[in-house]
């Protein structure tokens, strides 16, 4: 399985504003979360007006823009000039959105250490909620891989620790908690990108306390809304959505398509937006992270969390019409 995600990823990388109120709430047994009203501070570039939409973390009081960024793959490059530039690029249109959040792993090749290198010279650290993974067995090489990744990052404080694809995680779940205790995590976390893992998933946050799930969630792979997101916002937990565009697929799928009516009711002006809107539609998701190498696509997605949030109704007639 991990393999697989592993070939996937390497085949791929080889082969290679509207602004309007938005509030969505939803019922539950804890608070209801809701998109924050976008507020005109003036400091997005990228919309040209106000902060991008936010969640709430769970039922704390801290929030995170809907749109993140990923990196496998985009960011596993060298150290020549002609390979980064382009990332610094997109790290500047996640920063210019008002985007945060950057997902990585160890299983991503060098991807976090160009992200260490581009957030000292930039020195976005401060702008940057940071989220990465352990993905080996054993406590004591998962200590030494939570290590290396902090070394690589540069930082003495991850955002988020998340178990990669749940790999041992039982063996991981003392060394993630004695990190939180200790000041060096805030958040902890478990992930998969499979749908025949979200009963695991699920399972995992029954029997132990996580901040954060993150799983695969678009128009073509609808699974997690029959009974994780619900689940997870039964439970407050946190979602990161992986997998956004089906790792790329479902651009091919539209290739020749133009956008439906619908999008220009909703403010929406690429495919990319259309499948971003959809998701972040989903009132139990937190943020999403698509993966980008390109700064235009970095913008694209970014303009997705600003203006009119699909409802229920409508992420129906988005789901019928693409
Ligand atoms: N098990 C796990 O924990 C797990 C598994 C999978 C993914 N993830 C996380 O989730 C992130 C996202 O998933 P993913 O990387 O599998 O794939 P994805 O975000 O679904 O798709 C990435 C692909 O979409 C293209 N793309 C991005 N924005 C675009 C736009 N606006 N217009 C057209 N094309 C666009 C990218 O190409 P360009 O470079 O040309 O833009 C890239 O080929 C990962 O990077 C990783 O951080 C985690």
């Amino acid at each position: 399985m991990l393999d697989d995600e592993r070939a996937l990823a390497r085949r791929r990388f080889c082969t290679a504003l509207v602004v309007a109120p938005a509030v969505v709430a939803w019922p539950g047994p804890g608070k209801a979360a809701e998109v924050r009203e976008p507020m005109n501070t003036g400091t997005s570039t990228s919309s040209g007006n106000g902060p991008m939409l936010s969640r709430p973390i769970g039922r704390t009081a801290e929030r995170l823009p809907v749109i993140g960024m990923g990196s496998s793959n985009t960011f596993d490059v060298g150290v020549a000039p002609v390979e980064r530039a382009p990332l610094v690029d997109v790290l500047r249109e996640l920063i210019a959105a008002g985007g945060s959040v950057i997902d990585t792993s160890p299983m991503y090749g060098r991807s976090e250490g160009v992200l260490g290198d581009l957030i000292e010279e930039l020195a976005l650290r401060p702008k940057l909620w940071i989220a990465t993974k352990v993905w080996t067995r054993g406590r004591e090489a998962g200590e030494q891989q939570i290590a290396a990744s902090m070394h690589e990052l540069g930082v003495s404080r991850l955002d988020l620790l998340q178990v990669h694809n749940l790999l041992d995680w039982q063996a991981h779940l003392p060394t993630l908690r004695a990190l939180r205790e200790a000041g060096k995590v805030k958040y902890l976390g478990i992930t998969h990108y499979r749908a025949d893992a979200h009963a695991d998933l699920e399972r995992v946050l029954s029997t132990e306390k996580f901040d954060f799930v993150q799983f695969n969630y678009s128009l073509a792979e609808r699974e997690a809304e029959q009974r994780l997101l619900p689940f997870c916002r039964d439970h407050g937990i946190s979602v990161l959505v992986n997998r956004p565009f089906a790792d790329g697929a479902m651009f091919e799928r539209v290739r020749e398509k133009s956008l439906p009516p619908i999008a220009k009711d909703l403010g929406i002006a690429s495919w990319g937006q259309y499948f971003l809107k959809w998701i972040v539609g989903h009132p139990a998701v937190t943020c999403v992270i698509p993966a980008t190498s390109k700064a235009k696509h970095m913008l694209d997605n970014g303009r997705a969390g600003f203006g009119h949030i699909p409802d229920a109704r409508q992420r129906e007639a988005m789901a019928r019409a693409w």
